[in-house]
């Protein structure tokens, strides 16, 4: 099976990439090695991928270099291949950024995934699989957040496009029968992770015995999820592809699911946690105390994410369940490492 994965040199797909290589797949990867954040650590996740391939004697991972957003680029990939299944997770990700550079994230989310769109219109995969967000459930107070409530109040230009790619997901689906799963990351987190994330941040404050800045006052709550499961749900999805909801009700309409193959999953942890305690438990890890500066909230933040996962859990028999403090673990242990301290 030959699988198309693009964001491949970021957090999410490379570890997908990395899963994908060494269960045999044939993996094309797409990446334009942008310089929102250190590029040397996408450069360095890569060579770890072709790492993986030597280590195996395999050659079933190639990159291509390049954006969303070329028309031709990605025209010709989809010509020049004939992918089973597409996972896409390039974007441009942060929701803090989208305020200072708006218009990066209508390029790589809005104009970049129509290409994938119309690539997978040609190519016509057994699943188109895209990263979406919690962050379109915007100013919402009702918890857990569930897949039909509704996402119309976004308080980032980060969560709109997200929630426009879960639409524009939806308009394909219809119009050519192409089956389309949007799946709703809660702050993922683990080795190999984000420098713009709080995890990675805080981690190498603290480290360096640098202040933190605590934003709302403490007053915020996070529902993270652990890179492995997410990895986990993913691969599950290339036994399980989606298919029409056949009871769908037009009259009394859901928004996670459709009369065509579509459909939308919560993926996060099911375990809401103050952002005080999520710091505890990185210091007890760390073995140093933060110096912690309390701000106000920031514009485009939300107080809180929490995730219904059942829908997930009843559609591919899983939901994330590590534990914050082994998946805190495992993150301190790759940080001290990689960054040598
Ligand atoms: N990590 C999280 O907690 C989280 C939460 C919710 C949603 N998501 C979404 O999941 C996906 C993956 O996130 P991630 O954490 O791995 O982010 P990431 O920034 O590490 O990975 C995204 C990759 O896409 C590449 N990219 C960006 N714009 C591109 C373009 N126009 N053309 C080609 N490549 C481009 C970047 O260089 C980067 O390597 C994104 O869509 C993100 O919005 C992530």
């Amino acid at each position: 099976m030959k699988i198309f994965v693009t964001g491949a040199a970021g957090f999410i797909g490379f570890h997908l990439c990395k899963k994908l290589i060494s269960s045999n797949y044939k993996v094309i990867g797409l990446d334009n090695f942008n310089t929102y954040y250190d590029v040397s650590l996408k450069n360095e996740r890569l060579n770890h991928l072709y790492k993986e391939c030597k280590l195996r004697k395999k050659n079933n991972f190639k990159i291509i270099k390049g954006s969303l957003e070329e028309n031709e680029l990605i025209s010709s990939i989809f010509s020049e291949n004939n992918f089973d299944f597409v996972f896409h997770l390039g974007a441009q990700a942060g929701v803090r950024y989208s305020l200072e550079n708006p218009y990066a994230y209508i390029d790589s989310n809005i104009k970049g995934f129509l290409n994938i769109l119309e690539g997978c219109k040609k190519n016509q995969p057994k699943n188109l699989i895209f990263a979406s967000s919690s962050s379109v459930y915007g100013g919402n107070e009702k918890i857990p957040f569930n897949e039909n409530d509704s996402v119309d109040h976004p308080v980032s230009i980060y969560a709109a496009t997200k929630k426009s790619n879960e639409l524009m997901a939806h308009a394909y689906s219809h119009l050519y029968n192409l089956p389309c799963t949007g799946l709703r990351f809660f702050t993922v987190y683990g080795p190999w992770g984000r420098p713009d994330m709080a995890p990675m941040i805080f981690t190498k404050s603290i480290i360096e015995k640098k202040p933190i800045k605590i934003f709302n006052n403490g007053d915020m709550a996070r529902d993270f999820t652990y890179i492995n499961d997410v990895i986990e749900i993913m691969f599950r999805f290339l036994k399980k592809p989606v298919q029409k909801n056949k009871s769908f009700d037009k009259k009394n309409p859901e928004s996670s699911t459709s009369w065509s193959p579509y459909r939308i999953f919560n993926v996060g942890n099911s375990k809401s946690v103050k952002l005080i305690d999520f710091i505890q438990i990185l210091e007890n890890e760390i073995g140093e105390k933060a110096i912690k500066i309390f701000e106000p909230m920031q514009a485009g933040d939300v107080k809180f994410t929490s995730a219904d996962t059942s829908l997930l859990d009843s559609w591919i028999g899983f939901k994330p369940n590590t534990e914050l403090r082994v998946g805190i673990k495992e993150f301190v242990k790759w940080y001290k490492t990689y960054y040598k301290h």
